[in-house]
């Protein structure tokens, strides 16, 4: 079996990063000079994604432009003697078959999948967030890839969890291992999940990171699932349906370094860490940093 489908919301209103989300998708700030959502469809096609359905909002229409071809912006390009960076460019419009779907209200995760049903049709396929990146070392399986693995062995749905501080656990959906033991493996059984729970009913310290591999049931399960408290419909309330029903679900503990691009906090980590791998700036950048941190210490 292969997985060969992934949808990507990107719909969100992006409230943490405003004023910047005002005019800009969240989606499209840069890592250095890389978009966030081309680093996650980067991943998902390393990941064996051939097909991308990216759920966008009305004020979303840079994330449509920047995966087509730009012909103006190529041909400047190669009339200044920039060739390479022309062939970049056209590169991205070709990276993998992209669709775009309108979500018309920002209604929750739960309902930007939702209107992924016909581009799904039964197959089964992977979820990736449009701001949760994932680094892992070059010799490493992509973090999708290692979940689409886990699919595949077995045969059931999976969400991608890390464990993360207890004091985080109301930010996040928080799963509850069938059996407490197995809970060092790296794939184990569900028994269940809680959306953004308060500390005190956290029923574990794994935090599903916005990567899944889901079946086509899960659509009829967001048909039955209850908008929330903030009038929202959560994928993880869906999730919880499924396994009422007896669904298997189980969880896979991905490596690599996971950054919140949708926080302040993990944009400017990101771009720190992504700094110091590029060999044109880490020497400059290491050395802004030791001046910072020394003016610091003073
Ligand atoms: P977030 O939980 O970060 O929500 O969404 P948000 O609304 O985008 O951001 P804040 O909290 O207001 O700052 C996680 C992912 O799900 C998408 C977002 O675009 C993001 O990639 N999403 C969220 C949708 O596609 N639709 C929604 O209704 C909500």
């Amino acid at each position: 079996m292969k997985i060969t489908k992934a949808i990507i919301p990107a719909a969100g209103l992006g409230t943490r990063l405003l004023p910047a989300t005002k005019a800009i998708p969240k989606e499209m700030l840069p890592i250095i000079n890389v978009p966030a959502i081309q680093l996650i469809v980067e991943e998902a096609v390393k990941s064996g994604i051939k097909d991308i359905l990216i759920v966008v909002s009305q004020a979303k229409n840079p994330i449509i432009d920047h995966f087509d071809y730009n012909y103006e912006l190529q041909h400047r390009l190669i009339k200044k003697n920039k060739k390479e960076l022309a062939i970049m460019v056209k590169k991205i419009g070709d990276i993998a078959n992209i669709q775009f779907v309108r979500q018309k209200e920002p209604l929750g995760l739960g309902h930007a999948i939702k209107c992924g049903k016909i581009f799904c049709g039964n197959d089964p396929f992977a979820v990736i967030l449009g701001d949760d990146v994932v680094k892992n070392p070059p010799n490493e399986k992509p973090a999708l890839k290692q979940c689409i693995d886990a699919f595949i062995q077995t045969n059931s749905c999976v969400v991608g969890i890390q464990e993360i501080e207890k004091k985080m656990v109301s930010k996040y959906g928080i799963v509850l291992p069938k059996n407490k033991q197995n809970e060092t493996e790296k794939i184990f059984a569900l028994k269940g999940l809680i959306e953004k729970p308060p500390i005190a009913k956290a029923t574990s310290n794994y935090a599903i990171l916005g990567r899944y591999v889901l079946t086509s049931d899960i659509f009829k399960a967001l048909e039955e699932t209850k908008t929330d408290q903030s009038g929202e419909i959560q994928l993880t309330n869906a999730l919880k349906i499924l396994i009422k029903k007896g669904k298997k679900i189980n969880a896979c503990r991905f490596t690599g370094k996971r950054y919140d691009l949708g926080s302040k906090i993990g944009l400017v980590a990101a771009t720190i860490d992504y700094a110091l791998d590029d060999q044109e700036i880490k020497n400059d950048i290491i050395k802004l940093i030791k001046e910072k941190v020394n003016k610091f210490n003073k």
